[in-house]
């Protein structure tokens, strides 16, 4: 079994590469990534000289590379995580975010077409679905819930989405699609909500709380999605989305609290800052259809898995500390320099 995995420079795509080296090793996995601000390849340094790994350097965008890629290797599999993940960089720029994660999945998607496959598992979001209100704890987010986007990025999610599914219907391709909750966990790049504040804390810095830090995330041990991901291509049907979840929800302002607890950080280094534009306040997973067909169950309650990623990042600061002084320095100064 040959599997292409792009985007697994990043965080998500890097810990299901840990993954499936681990839980199949007689599978070959070939990680095809361009490895922009996000993708990092320290983060693979672990498995460069593994006898089954290979990494490849490329744009999923270009066709030609691709199709290089697909003669070379006659992948069985394709797993897409490669995407612009952030919703702030989206709402600044959403362009480069409609050519990666839009065309570069209809480029993948063309070459799976052109030399067969068994399987194209598009990693997707549950923020397709747009948000849920704050005052309806009994509403979640199901695969039959209308797609509903609130921001560029999730935009180009929902539309890679529906390219997806008309590939499945128009050309039989054998796709299946995750919608999963926010992940946290090793490697999360320090832009997101949780690395952030911890390596602000970390340095003492103020923690900025976007509005008044009342949104709900339904949070996610990366490593959970990394054994939905492998199920769905097991078992999962081809053409259905499978919903993946934790029913863990938090308000972003206990997360960062905790996080103060957690290090002995002061509760006065919380900022409130500006809001983001269009700001989902809810997002909840409804986890029963792949419980049900695949037996899928979270494994890490969040009061370990943040414990273990606060001390993942205490051990691995060298690993963010050269992210924070590159270009994500300039990145912070845009950001927050005048919220
Ligand atoms: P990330 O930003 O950490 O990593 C993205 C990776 O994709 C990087 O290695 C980057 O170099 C690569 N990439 C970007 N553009 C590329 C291109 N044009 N060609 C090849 N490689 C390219 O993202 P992540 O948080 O690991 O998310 C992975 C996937 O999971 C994304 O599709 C995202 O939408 C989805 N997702 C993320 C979360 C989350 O909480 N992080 C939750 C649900 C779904
Ligand atoms: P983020 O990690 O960017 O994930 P997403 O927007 O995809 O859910 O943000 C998680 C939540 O934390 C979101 O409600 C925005 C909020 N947030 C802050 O309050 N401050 C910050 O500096 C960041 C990056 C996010």
């Amino acid at each position: 079994m040959t599997i292409i995995v792009t985007g697994g420079a990043g965080f998500i795509g890097s810990n299901f590469i840990f993954y499936m080296l681990e839980k199949h090793p007689d599978y070959r996995i070939v990680c095809l990534d361009k490895l922009t601000y996000a993708g990092n390849l320290t983060t693979l340094a672990s498995v460069m000289d593994h006898p089954q790994f290979r990494f490849v350097k490329a744009d999923i965008c270009d066709r030609a590379a691709v199709q290089q890629l697909f003669e070379e290797e006659h992948p069985d599999m394709v797993v897409n995580f490669a995407a612009e993940s952030h919703v702030d960089r989206s709402i600044e720029d959403p362009e480069v975010f409609l050519r990666t994660n839009i065309m570069g999945t209809a480029t993948l998607m063309d070459a799976c077409r052109t030399y067969g496959i068994q399987r194209y598992h598009q990693v997707s979001t549950d923020e397709v679905y747009g948000d849920l209100p704050l005052d309806r704890p009994d509403l979640f987010f199901t695969e039959e819930t209308p797609i509903h986007t609130s921001s560029p990025y999730s935009a180009s999610k929902a539309s890679a989405d529906l390219l997806v599914l008309a590939y499945h219907r128009t050309y039989g391709l054998p796709v299946t699609i995750s919608r999963c909750s926010n992940n946290y966990g090793p490697y999360h790049f320090p832009e997101k909500l949780i690395p952030l504040m911890i390596a602000n804390a970390l340095h003492d810095k103020p923690l900025p709380v976007y509005g008044e830090g009342k949104n709900v995330r339904d949070w996610l041990y990366v490593e959970d999605h990394c054994k939905a991901i492998d199920l769905i291509l097991h078992h999962g049907r081809a053409g259905e989305v499978y919903n993946v979840g934790g029913h863990n929800e938090k308000q972003n302002i206990e997360i960062v609290r905790l996080i103060c607890k957690e290090l002995g950080k002061p509760e006065n280094l919380i900022t409130y800052v500006g809001d983001r534009k269009g700001h989902d306040m809810r997002y909840a997973i409804d986890p029963t259809k792949i419980h049900e067909e695949l037996g899928w169950l979270p494994e890490t309650k969040f009061e370990d898995g943040i414990k273990k990623t606060i001390r993942w990042y205490l051990d691995h600061q060298e690993w963010w500390e050269t992210i924070i002084s590159g270009e994500y320095h300039n990145y912070y100064e845009k950001m927050y320099g005048n919220r």
